[in-house]
C-alpha cells in the first residue's frame, strides 16, 4: 500500500469522501488516505492528525514528497484537537482503531464537530458502541459497508447530522448492513453465531459460575444473529 494504491479497506473509505470535501484524517498514520484523494483531485484541503510522533514524522514526509504541503496540513494533535475553525473542515475520517477509541475522540472532540457534514468511520470492533454514541450524539447513519480483507471483518459507518432513533438489533449489526444483508454480512455473521454459540458451551462448562448477565447478553446476541440470518 502506498498513496497511489491503497488497500481495499482505504479505497472503500475513499469511495465515501465526497468530491471538493475539506478532509481531516485523525489517525492519518502514514497520510496515505489524504495524499491519495488530493492527488484524485477529490478533495479541496486536507488534515492529517496524528498524535504519534513516528507517524506523524511518516505523513509529513509522504505530503512533501507529493509537493502538497501547502494542500494538506499535517498536525501532531490528540484526537479532534488537529481540526482547527479555520480549516472549515466538512468531512472527518477516522480508521483503524478501535470503535470506542473513536468515542473517546469523539466525545472529547465534540465541539469540533460544528459545521462537519459528514464522518466516515472505520473501526475495529466496538461498532455498537460507536452507533449507539452517533445517535446520541445527533448523527444518523446514512451508509455502512462490511468487507473483508486479510482475514479480518471490517465495516465503514458513514454518518451525518440527523436525529434517529435504532433499535437495539440495529445498533448491533448496523442498520444499513442488516437492511441489505450481503454476501460479506451473511458469513461473517454465520460465522459469529458459531462463535457465539461456543462461547456459551464454554459457559456451561466452566468450573466458575460466569455471571447471569453475561450469559443473558450471549443468548440474546444468539436469538439477534439466528434471526437476522432467517
Ligand atoms: C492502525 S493506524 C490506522 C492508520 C490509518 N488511519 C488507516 O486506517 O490505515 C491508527 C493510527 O491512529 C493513531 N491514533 C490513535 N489514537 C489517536 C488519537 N487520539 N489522535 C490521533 N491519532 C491517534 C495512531 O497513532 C495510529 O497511527
Amino acid at each position: 500500500m502506498n498513496e497511489q494504491t491503497l488497500s481495499r479497506r482505504l479505497e472503500r473509505v475513499a469511495a465515501h469522501v465526497p468530491q471538493g470535501a475539506r478532509l481531516a484524517d485523525i489517525g492519518s498514520d502514514h497520510g496515505y488516505l489524504p495524499v491519495a484523494l488530493m492527488l484524485r483531485g477529490v478533495i479541496e484541503v486536507g488534515v492529517a492528525g496524528e498524535v504519534a510522533q513516528t507517524p506523524f514524522a511518516s505523513a509529513q514526509r509522504n505530503v512533501r514528497k507529493n509537493d502538497l504541503e501547502d494542500r494538506i496540513t499535517v498536525r501532531l494533535a490528540d484526537g479532534l484537537a488537529a481540526v482547527e475553525a479555520q480549516d472549515r473542515i466538512s468531512v472527518i475520517s477516522i480508521c483503524g482503531m478501535g470503535g470506542d477509541t473513536m468515542c473517546e475522540i469523539l466525545e472529547a472532540g465534540k465541539q469540533r464537530l460544528a459545521g462537519v457534514k459528514r464522518l466516515v468511520l472505520q473501526p475495529n470492533g466496538a461498532e455498537r458502541e460507536l452507533r449507539q454514541w452517533l445517535m446520541g450524539n445527533g448523527f444518523c447513519i446514512v451508509n455502512e459497508e462490511l468487507l473483508r480483507e486479510n482475514r479480518f471483518d471490517y465495516e465503514i459507518i458513514v454518518a451525518e447530522p440527523g436525529s434517529v432513533a435504532y433499535t437495539a438489533e440495529q445498533l448491533y449489526f448496523g442498520p444499513v448492513l442488516m437492511q441489505a444483508k450481503s454476501e460479506a454480512f451473511v458469513v461473517k455473521w454465520r460465522r459469529m453465531l458459531k462463535q457465539k454459540q461456543q462461547t456459551l458451551a464454554n459457559f456451561a462448562r466452566a468450573r466458575d459460575a460466569v455471571p447471569q448477565v453475561k450469559i443473558d447478553d450471549f443468548n440474546q446476541q444468539v436469538g439477534w444473529i439466528t434471526q437476522v440470518l432467517g
